[in-house]
């Protein structure tokens, strides 16, 4: 481990003209990831050949090697991550097997479109399925689920509050009576991208309205997100910021950061607000302002037990693909020091420290879900794969 954090920084930081990363590495990187990809299918067949398609990936914890599923079921948010990978995987090699069984994982998902909504993820589970397949592939009926998913996403919004309910679960028994996670970012996705698709400004506004808070309440100091803002649902007034999967209220959870650095780029994208822009690179500074030499966040910046506290890549990969698009926008010192610290995150997730040594299916190790849980430590996660393909083809379509 110490060798290739060693190697990686040499080849990244020798004089300060950029790193070598791209040129030689995303398309090799790229290859690895679609040769997993195959072999994670190839290890979800039973032995008569057939993959039941209602169990989805979710993670493949410490010593395993292939992935533990979950039912296709509303309580699971991680159920959009596996279609989409395969979506991406199918956009970068072209194969019909990737789309074939992408259009199978997908169509599990269907429901959520045709139930009220039971949490907020339903960005989550939907644009990665289905919002990839219709971009890829402009099946009509695609189009038909994201815009009603969207619609049932905009049931949990609270105009006093003016953001999305996250945990409509936990009202009662946490006493927040109307809480937004960070995560919910996220969705904002969704809801711009079936307001552009139906001019919908009921949906922009609702997304519009969601970030403004955010930005407003959810943030301390400046510009270190907390993970749960706790509002009154009838005031709309901010009563606390708690956390739910960090390491304290006060604290900094990396993935939170992550979120926040990915979802305000993205509402730049939707709607060209210098703000949103502004905001998104405090954040990433923030972000990057706390990694270790190797660029991979510990799960919590500000856990004391730090340096020997679990990484978190899948923040790492978050970022990295945000850094594609954010530094897309600027120009100068500024959009190289990010487009850098993606080369610089992405050489680091690909090194032998970060990638499977042990014939395992996934594409990356080393990612925390929810530590003060117990939950998914140190272990390979479906989200972390999923954004950690979607930069590296950010990426190769920059170099393009
Ligand atoms: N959305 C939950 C998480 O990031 O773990």
């Amino acid at each position: 481990m110490i060798l290739s954090i060693f190697i990686l920084l040499c080849s990244c930081t020798a004089a300060d003209d950029g790193c070598a990363y791209t040129q030689r590495e995303v398309q090799s990187d790229l290859d690895f990831c679609v040769k997993q990809i195959a072999r994670s299918l190839d290890s979800l067949r039973s032995e008569d050949g057939t993959i039941d398609y209602h169990q989805i990936p979710r993670n493949i914890l410490r010593g395993e090697t292939k992935w533990n599923c979950r039912p296709a079921v509303k309580e699971e948010w991680c159920n959009g991550f596996y279609p989409g990978i395969l979506w991406l995987a199918y956009e970068y090699s072209g194969d019909e097997n990737f789309r074939t069984e992408a259009e199978r994982f997908t169509e599990q998902l269907k429901f959520l479109s045709e139930t009220p909504a039971y949490d907020h993820d339903l960005g989550f589970l939907v644009f990665p399925s289905y919002g990839n397949g219709y971009r890829l592939t402009g099946n009509n009926d695609y189009r038909k689920i994201i815009v009603a998913t969207a619609d049932t996403l905009a049931t949990l919004f609270n105009p006093h509050v003016g953001t999305i309910l996250s945990w409509p679960r936990e009202c009662e028994p946490k006493g927040w009576p109307h809480n937004t996670i960070i995560d919910n970012m996220l969705n904002l996705e969704m809801l711009f991208w079936a307001a552009d698709a139906t001019n919908d400004s009921t949906l922009y506004n609702i997304a519009v309205s969601h970030a403004d808070r955010t930005m407003q309440c959810q943030f301390m100091d400046g510009y270190r997100v907390q993970h749960v803002a706790v509002y009154d649902k009838d005031s709309g007034e901010l009563l606390k910021l708690v956390t739910h999967q960090g390491h304290d209220d006060r604290s900094l959870w990396a993935r939170g950061q992550a979120w926040a650095v990915y979802s305000f780029t993205m509402c730049y994208r939707f709607t060209r607000d210098p703000r949103y822009l502004d905001f998104a690179q405090h954040c990433a500074d923030t972000f990057i302002a706390g990694l270790p030499a190797d660029m991979i966040p510990y799960w919590d910046f500000d856990d004391p037990a730090i340096p020997n506290a679990p990484r978190d890549a899948s923040a790492a990969c978050v970022v990295a693909s945000a850094l594609v698009e954010l530094q897309s926008y600027l120009t100068g010192e500024r959009r190289t020091h990010y487009l850098d610290t993606a080369k610089r995150m992405l050489a680091s997730l690909a090194s032998d420290a970060y990638r499977p040594n042990n014939g395992s299916v996934a594409l990356l190790m080393h990612s925390t879900g929810n530590l003060p849980a117990g939950s998914e430590i140190d272990a390979s996660i479906v989200y972390a794969d999923y954004y950690y393909l979607e930069a590296l083809l950010r990426m190769k379509q920059q170099n393009n």
